[in-house]
């Protein structure tokens, strides 16, 4: 197995509280991982913290044989590593194209450019990410509401914009955190359709989620965090049956 991502012992505080407690887990290539665990596990926390939100206190993170812990965001997406994030609310009158472009356009390299290049490098540049936003609309199938403001689309399609955005920046691998929550079942399938031929096609996925029917119909291996560390890890099958995930689960409801 050749590995996407390898967390190692990675630890974090927030003003004293142990929230990653050494988490350990692979992610290997061309897999698309689940992550579960109940509310509060420190999922979240985890992918902010691999992909260089927060600083880590302790550990390492590396991406195949490259060592990138605490490395900054842009450093990770221009490695190959990158999170979805909810559409910022900021920009309500911008298209779906103009939100496209605009997450392409901040991609690491572009200030370094030298002022005299700028001008023709930067148009061949736009040309190229205007492409590759129109190739990805197209596959999501949002090119029909490419000149639509986000805000006229659907929950759903808000979401598939996101991941749209995500895949402006050519991932090797992609974190997502709970793409599908709020979405309709229907809308759900949609999303879970795309996810499932991006990866298909290569990309390394790693996908937190709480609805288990997804997890189950996608994920393979399935990753538990309890309490700021893995619990287990294997099949779905596999860690659904093991008494601690269940305990787990039940033990946060009381
Ligand atoms: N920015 C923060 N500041 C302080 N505590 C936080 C912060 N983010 C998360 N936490 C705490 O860390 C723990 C793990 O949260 P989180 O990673 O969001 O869990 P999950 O995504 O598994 O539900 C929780 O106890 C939460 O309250
Ligand atoms: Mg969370």
């Amino acid at each position: 197995m050749t590995a996407a991502l390898i967390i190692a012992e990675l630890k974090l505080d927030f003003y004293g509280v142990h929230v990653l407690r050494g988490v350990d887990f692979t992610v290997p290539a061309g897999s698309f991982t689940g992550l579960i665990g109940p509310n509060g596990a420190g999922k979240s926390t985890l992918f902010n913290a691999v992909s260089g939100l927060y600083r880590p206190k302790g550990g390492s993170v590396r991406l195949g044989a490259v060592e990138t812990t605490g490395l900054p965001p842009e450093k990770l997406v221009a490695a190959g590593l990158v999170r979805s994030f909810q559409l910022a609310r900021g920009f309500p009158k911008l298209s779906v194209f103009q939100h496209l472009m605009l997450y392409g356009a901040s991609q690491p390299g572009e200030s370094l450019l030298p002022a005299l290049w700028r001008s023709h490098t930067a148009r061949r540049r736009e040309a190229e990410l205007a492409e590759r936003a129109h190739g990805i609309a197209r596959r999501l199938r949002l090119d029909h509401v490419l000149d639509n403001p986000v805000t006229a689309l659907s929950g759903g399609q808000k979401k598939l914009v996101e991941i749209g955005r995500a895949l402006m920046a050519d991932p090797k691998i992609l974190l997502l955190d709970e793409p599908m929550a709020g979405v309709n079942p229907t809308l759900a399938d949609e999303i879970a359709g795309h996810l499932t031929a991006l990866n298909r096609d290569g990309l390394t996925i790693c996908l937190i989620e709480h609805d288990m029917a997804l997890i189950k119909r996608l994920c393979a291996p399935v990753i538990v965090m309890a309490e700021g560390k893995v619990l287990t890890q294997g099949s779905f099958d596999e860690v659904a049956a093991d008494a601690r995930v269940q305990e787990a689960y039940l033990g946060r409801r009381h």
